[in-house]
This record gives C-alpha cells, structure tokens and sequence, in this order.
C-alpha cells in the first residue's frame, strides 16, 4: 500500500489560547487536501484545548517523559497526552536532544512510551552541520536511527523525521540530492531492521520548509512528508505546504 503524504505542524514554544482558531482554521483548509495526513502539536497547554475544538483531528505533543507517572517535576507522560485527546508525539527533537541532553536510549524511551500509551511517535534524527560538512551526515544519523528506534512497533505508528540541525529555523536546506540520499539509507537501514514493514513507515524531511520549497523537497526519493516549524504557525503558511504534499500524491 502506498504511504499517505504526512504533514506535521511543530509550533515549539509558540500558541496561546488565541491560536486555538488558528488551528481550526488549518484543519478546515486541509479538508480539501484529503490525501494527506495532518497533524499540529502545540506546547502542552494547548494539547487538550485543541484536541477538543477539532474533533477527530490528529493533535500531539512536542515531547513526552518515558515513565507512566511519578516523581518528575514539570514533565508529562504519553498517557497523559492520550488522556487529553492527543494522538501523536514528537520524541528525539534536536532541541531537546542539544539543549535537554537526550540522549538515544532516553529517545528510544519515550518512543516506546509512546507507543505504549496508545500514541504514533514522530521520532526525530539529524546532524550537526560540522558532520555535514566533515561528509559523516549519514553514518551519523544510522548511529541515531538504531540507537533510538525501538524493536517492535506498527510501522505506520512510527515516523522518523530527518531534520538536519542545521537547516532548522535557519532558511537553509540541503540539496535534492542530499535528502533522497538521506532517506533512501534512512530506509535502508530500517529495511535492513525490520524487513518489508520499513514499506510502511514514513520518512518526513523537516528544516526550513515552506510553501515555496515543499513540492520539490516533498518530491523527493523516500520523503513521505514533513515536520514543519516556522511555517506551521498560520494557516497562510502551513496550507500550501499541505497543498504541496497533496498535489504529489498520486
Ligand atoms: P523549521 O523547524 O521548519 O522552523 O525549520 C522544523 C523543526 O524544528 O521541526
């Protein structure tokens, strides 16, 4: 079966309750692009409000702690971002990987969290642009994928998003050619893991997307979507990216 496109609002630190109509408003506009998947995931005080001012809609969370409950002081566990209507989870972001010091098994961790809660996980890779230029992107970024993917999941339940850290929030992108690379040894290695059901699973290209480049980058080898920062905050900016994604699937 063919992989539906996936396109992922990530809106960081950024929404108050006044973005809630933001939001609906994307979701509204998407209806007309039904090939693809969409999925917005707010800072943590929006989760709730927004899973239940779009019904049906897939809502997640940016992050989430790999236990259940306990003694964790500010952080949220994956059954409780289900517990609020969310469906989704991002885990692995460079920013918290860099600035949370998470490392492959914490990752890994919350994947597993994740998907135990009842969650699809948005699992995040990606190098430095020192490694990038050093030529060691890729070996980089396998080291992640087998360190931080988990051993058994529903492969359409769990997503890698290959951010190069260097090209997120930034403008920069990398070339057609360095992103089909990269996805195309991204599902090498999954094959290589776990066989035909890598078939399944989506690989997004997220840094600096938007509605200008979304068709080409989205038109790429192996990329099956993306996770969008910057540009996912208004429905101005996120819908064309939608819109890219649907126009490509055949
Ligand atoms: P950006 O962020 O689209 O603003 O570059 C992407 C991300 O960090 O997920």
């Amino acid at each position: 079966m063919a992989r539906r496109k996936y396109v992922v609002g990530n809106w960081k630190m950024n929404g108050l309750s006044a973005s809630i109509a933001e939001a609906q408003a994307i979701f509204a506009e998407a209806q007309s692009h039904a090939s693809v998947d969409v999925a917005i995931c707010p800072p943590f005080t929006l989760v709730g409000a927004l899973a239940a001012a779009v019904p049906g809609k897939a809502i997640g969370g940016q992050d989430c702690h790999s236990a259940a409950s306990g003694a964790f002081t500010g952080s949220v566990a994956a059954p409780m971002l289900a517990d609020v209507g969310a469906t989704v989870v991002i885990v692995g972001h460079s920013e918290r990987r860099e600035a949370f010091g998470e490392s492959d098994d914490d990752v890994r961790a919350k994947a597993e969290a994740g998907l135990a809660a009842g969650l699809s996980v948005i699992l995040c890779v990606g190098e430095p642009r020192a490694i990038r230029e050093s030529g060691g992107a890729i070996g980089h970024v396998l080291a992640q994928i087998a360190g931080s993917v988990p051993d058994a999941f529903d492969p359409q339940r769990l997503a890698i998003a290959y951010e190069p850290i260097w090209a997120i929030g930034t403008g920069l992108v990398p070339t057609l050619a360095d992103v089909a690379a990269m996805h195309g040894a991204i599902r090498g290695a999954l094959t290589a893991r776990f066989g035909g059901a890598a078939q399944d699973m989506r690989i997004l290209y997220g840094g600096s997307v938007n509605g200008d480049n979304a068709a080409e980058l989205l038109g790429a080898d192996d990329v099956d979507g993306a996770l969008v920062g910057g540009a996912s905050l208004t429905a101005a900016k996120f819908v064309p990216i939608i819109a890219a994604a649907d126009a490509l699937a055949g």
